[in-house]
């Protein structure tokens, strides 16, 4: 069983952003603007956008972060998505979700402008992924495939299971392996709450994609020996033992499944950090695209 390590790999992705970045300003180039918005007190969502922050601060980019508290009306967040995507210094910018449940998450996702939309959540850079065309390509399923790439885990003819489909996990990676891209090229089954024998299909696949946010939800008999696993969730489970009283748990079993992986990813330290990692791939090219 191999570890794949997403903090050495986001690791070797940053430096080479900061290189990209300062070899552009050696030229007399702009530095690359993320801004952020967070909405609310979610501990989760805080300690994202934190490190969001943190991580342009290390690669040398410009980050803002403008904060509302759970209050703030879907008339003045729209009102501050339409000043970010006039702000000619900011390259691209993410509202973190989810939002409180009176603010219409769709609406606001469809306000940013999409050569911003540095998440890609927007209808029309989820349209070009579909189409393989360039677009900004959501953060963590992009995290993934550069995950497997720089690891070189073969994907092409690969049996894939992904389990949950969200918006922002499941339903755009099961696109993204299914497509004729390396990686890519796999054949994708996307399971849900309603999908039939769920621990069969799981047992025949080559590469398993776990994004459903139930600790420990797959088990060591729901894995065929050499399998991949992708483990996507983080969810925060009460732990006395540690400092500030929970740990983060993943969707698999770890230390049932890891003996049986060719690869698995540790939570946390796997996805997570290479999530940060396309965001900011993305922020530079949000830069590029705009001509700047
Ligand atoms: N909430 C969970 N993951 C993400 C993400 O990648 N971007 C944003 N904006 N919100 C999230």
């Amino acid at each position: 069983m191999q570890l794949l390590d997403g903090r050495a790999t986001a690791q070797e992705i940053r430096e080479e952003l900061k290189n990209a970045v300062n070899a552009r300003r050696a030229q007399g180039g702009k530095t690359p603007h993320l801004a952020a918005v967070l909405v609310g007190s979610d501990g989760g969502s805080l300690t994202y956008v934190t490190a969001k922050v943190k991580a342009c601060d290390q690669i040398g980019f410009d980050s803002s972060l403008i904060q509302y508290d759970d209050f703030v009306s879907e008339e003045e967040l729209l009102a501050k998505v339409n000043e970010l995507n006039n702000d000619d210094d900011v390259d691209g910018f993410i509202v973190q979700l989810p939002l409180p449940s009176h603010i219409d998450e769709l609406k606001v996702t469809q306000a940013i402008d999409p050569l911003k939309d540095v998440d890609g959540f927007h209808p029309e850079n989820l349209g070009k992924m579909v189409l393989n065309l360039p677009g900004f390509l959501p953060a963590t399923p992009a995290g993934i495939l550069q995950l497997l790439k720089r690891n070189n885990i073969a994907t092409s003819g690969k049996d894939c299971v992904v389990i949950g489909r969200s918006n922002i996990v499941g339903m755009p990676l099961s696109i993204m392996l299914a497509r004729n891209t390396d990686p890519g090229n796999c054949t994708v089954t996307l399971a849900h709450s309603r999908t039939k024998g769920l621990k069969e299909k799981v047992l025949k696949a080559d590469i398993i994609i776990a994004a459903i946010g139930r600790p420990g939800f797959v088990t060591a008999d729901m894995v065929k020996n050499g399998a991949v696993i992708i483990d996507v969730g983080t969810t925060r489970v009460k732990d006395d033992s540690k400092k500030n009283g929970w740990a983060l748990k993943g969707d698999v079993d770890f230390e049932a499944v890891a003996p049986k992986c060719s690869y698995i990813t540790p939570v946390p330290g796997g996805v997570g950090p290479m999530t940060i990692a396309s965001l900011m791939i993305n922020t530079l090219q949000s830069m590029e695209l705009r001509g700047k």
